[in-house]
């Protein structure tokens, strides 16, 4: 082992990338995320950390309900480019075809394959935990109904292997490979 120190950073990789739709004034906005993460599968919770200016973050608020929408790889060049304008300059509700769920306030995106339809337990900034002038917010969302193309299922589970999703890490986006192994399995035959 030849052991360099680096920078310390929040190196995870790969990060998701995931688009979050909300309801601003009575109009859906949609951000790009990294920073989004799994709390809790029963029920199922979810985190997003937007940074507290974000026009996306009124609407989360005001409304208690948020939208997390899978990218896949033909969507990646609009994706960036909701993480690249804001809401609070330009206009980014005909963007997509959406529709609502039962929430009513979560705009969600038709072609993207896979949508969760959230409604927030809790909400808190970063500024509150450590010594920071400005920083993210983080939602924590419950998963109250999810939405999946057909033809992304496989026994009416969501298939990853059918997506074409992607994620992101340093400033690229990268395909997601190859299944590489059973999980809860292969460590069955490990041995010292
Ligand atoms: C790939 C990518 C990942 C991003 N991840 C985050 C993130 O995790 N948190 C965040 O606050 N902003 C993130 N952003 C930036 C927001 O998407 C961007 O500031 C957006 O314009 C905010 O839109 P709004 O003001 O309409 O809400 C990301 C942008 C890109 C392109």
């Amino acid at each position: 082992m030849n052991k360099n120190k680096i920078p310390p950073r929040a190196y995870l990789f790969p990060m998701p990338v995931a688009l979050i739709g909300a309801n601003v004034n009575g109009k859906p906005n949609f951000e790009t995320l990294a920073y989004v993460g799994i709390v809790e599968s029963q029920p199922p919770l979810i985190s997003i950390a937007s940074y507290e200016t974000h026009y996306t973050n009124i609407g989360i608020k005001e409304n208690k309900t948020f939208s997390v929408n899978t990218p896949s790889e033909d969507l990646a060049e609009i994706i960036d480019y909701c993480g690249i304008v804001s809401g609070k300059e330009i206009d980014k509700s005909e963007v997509f075809d959406i529709f609502y769920g039962d929430l009513k306030t979560a705009p969600m995106v038709s072609v993207s394959p896979l949508n969760l339809e959230c409604e927030v337990i809790k909400t808190f900034k970063i500024k509150e935990l450590v010594e920071i002038e400005e920083g993210h917010e983080i939602f924590i969302g419950q998963v109250v109904n999810a939405y999946a193309d057909e033809d992304y299922l496989t026994e009416g589970i969501p298939d990853i292997a059918k997506f074409k999703t992607y994620t992101y890490s340093l400033n690229n986006y990268w395909k997601v490979g190859e299944k590489l192994a059973p999980a809860f399995e292969i460590g069955k035959k490990y041995k010292k």
